[in-house]
């Protein structure tokens, strides 16, 4: 067997535990392994990249490799949990930049490029640009660091996007009839430059809570984009984990739009979650303050309760605590659950995972729509740092950014307990009139603070 057929079936076996590695993700129990295996599949697999001889120098390999390594874990060390949506961003936006270079590299060195080569270098610089530009907007966006994280809004934006999407196109075949003669450098530069500006069009009208569905898309591109620098430099492995990434990040988007109730169309096009003029619904109602001792008399006559955990949660690193509220309750005789929103926190799955980092069993854990039908039956829901996943705008106003997005149906329990800090607004930037219902109580403070108060106060009953 001579060296590159050897070689091969190691890329089919890194291969393999990637595909296993994402079955494995699949359930947070099993996660962790999951990711460990894929990170020793993509190492045997650039040791056996080393080996191609047609890697003969290795100083400008190994420096990138210290370098890109280096930023890496510093990122990984020093990003909290909260912070994750924005470096998944940044990190997407890499993925669009490592592409879009392979393909002016593959271009410069070989400037005559036909058919399949020509298409492909197209299409990596495409995709590379608009994942580049448009994942440091998202960064932007969801950091709130040199532009808002509000949708950016202007007459004909839909047409414009459409017209940069049809002059690539019209671009692809000026491309392809230049590199065939090896001079299309001209084209390549602008094809690049107008992707670049595709991308921040794309990104720029989104905002409020829709951001999660472009972290995804955007990932899918990251994935697309790899695999179409695979077939420029014909490196199997590279289309194969392209496209897992790509047709992962594309089913994680269909799973978003349906949880957010958006359309795929809109992503695509961008302009969702636009500002749709401001919310005219009137806030009606007041607010009614408790404190831990008021709320703690509540949770001891309830039969059942639901938890809705959200981004407060994460900031206060309560899980710990909650999970011995759940352990206090239940041993009084009080059937718990926890009701998870898709996109509660601020990355898929954030709420499954800090409860799981404290041992809060999965069979606790119900999804929003097994958890709806049942709220009217229970007697105490209680929202810890949670805010726009329980907004009935979302249902009850039109005018809103939120109007359309499914929410945990907290307003139809029987009494409402939110623990917050402020009457300070969520993610998506809108007043909440959930806080303002006569079955609603306002336990204002830190929630993790709030939570031990209250189990504080079951301890010395
Ligand atoms: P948010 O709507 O962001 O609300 C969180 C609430 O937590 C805030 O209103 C805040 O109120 C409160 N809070 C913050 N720190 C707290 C603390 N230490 N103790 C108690 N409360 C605290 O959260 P959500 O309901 O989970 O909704 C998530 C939002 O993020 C959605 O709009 C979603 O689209 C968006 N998003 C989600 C993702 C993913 S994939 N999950 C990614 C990016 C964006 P105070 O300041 O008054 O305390």
């Amino acid at each position: 067997m001579n060296l590159e057929s050897l070689l091969n079936i190691v890329y089919i076996l890194s291969a393999i535990t990637f595909i296993l590695g994402f079955k494995l993700l699949s359930n947070p129990e099993t996660a962790r392994r999951g990711n460990i295996l894929s990170a020793v599949g993509m190492a045997v697999a650039i040791a056996a990249t080393f080996m191609f001889p047609e890697v003969v120098r290795f100083q400008f390999i190994v420096i990138g490799m210290i370098v890109g390594a280096s930023i890496g874990l510093l990122f990984a060390y020093r990003t909290p949990m909260t912070g994750m949506p924005q470096m998944v961003g940044l990190l997407n936006g890499f993925g669009g930049t490592a592409s879009l270079l392979v393909a002016w590299a593959e271009y410069t060195a070989h400037p005559e490029q036909s058919g399949m080569g020509g298409g492909m270098l197209w299409i990596t610089a495409i995709i590379g640009s608009v994942t580049f530009s448009g994942s440091m907007i998202a960064w932007a966006k969801l950091e709130e660091r040199f532009i808002s994280g509000k949708p950016i809004m202007y007459t004909g934006q839909r047409y414009v996007t459409m017209a940069v999407m049809a002059s690539l196109l019209t671009l692809g075949f000026l491309f392809a009839r230049d590199t065939a003669a090896g001079d299309a450098t001209l084209f390549l530069g602008i094809v690049t430059a107008l992707a670049l500006i595709l991308g921040i069009l794309l990104v720029i009208p989104i905002g409020g809570a829709d951001m999660p569905v472009v972290i995804c898309m955007l990932n899918s591109y990251s994935g697309m984009a790899a695999c179409a620098s695979g077939f420029i430099v014909q490196n199997n492995l590279l289309i194969v984990a392209g496209a897992l990434v790509g047709a992962s990040g594309i089913i994680l988007t269909l799973i978003m739009c349906k949880a957010m109730n958006r359309s795929v169309a809109n992503v695509f096009l961008g302009g969702f979650g636009a500002d749709t003029g401001g919310s005219t619904m009137e806030v009606v109602g007041e607010i009614k303050p408790v404190k831990a001792d008021e709320a703690y008399l509540m949770l001891e006559a309830a039969n059942s309760v639901v938890i809705v955990p959200g981004y407060g949660l994460a900031v206060s690193q309560a899980q710990h605590a909650v999970r011995e509220l759940m352990e206090v309750l239940e041993k009084n005789g009080t059937e718990v659950r926890f009701a998870i929103h898709p996109v509660a926190g601020r990355m898929p799955g954030h709420m499954n995972v800090l409860l799981a980092e404290a041992n809060v069993s999965y069979d606790a854990m119900v999804e929003m729509d097994a958890v709806n039908p049942t709220m009217e039956t229970v007697d105490v829901c209680m929202i810890i740092g949670a805010n726009d996943v329980v907004n009935p705008a979302a249902k009850e106003d039109k005018a809103s950014p939120l109007w359309g997005m499914p929410i945990i149906e907290a307003d139809r329990s029987r009494t409402v307990i939110v623990m917050k800090r402020s009457m300070g607004k969520g993610f998506a930037g809108v007043a909440n009139p959930l806080f303002f219902r006569n079955n609603t109580r306002m336990l204002f403070g830190d929630a993790k603070a709030s939570l031990q108060a209250i189990i504080n106060e079951f301890k010395g009953a």
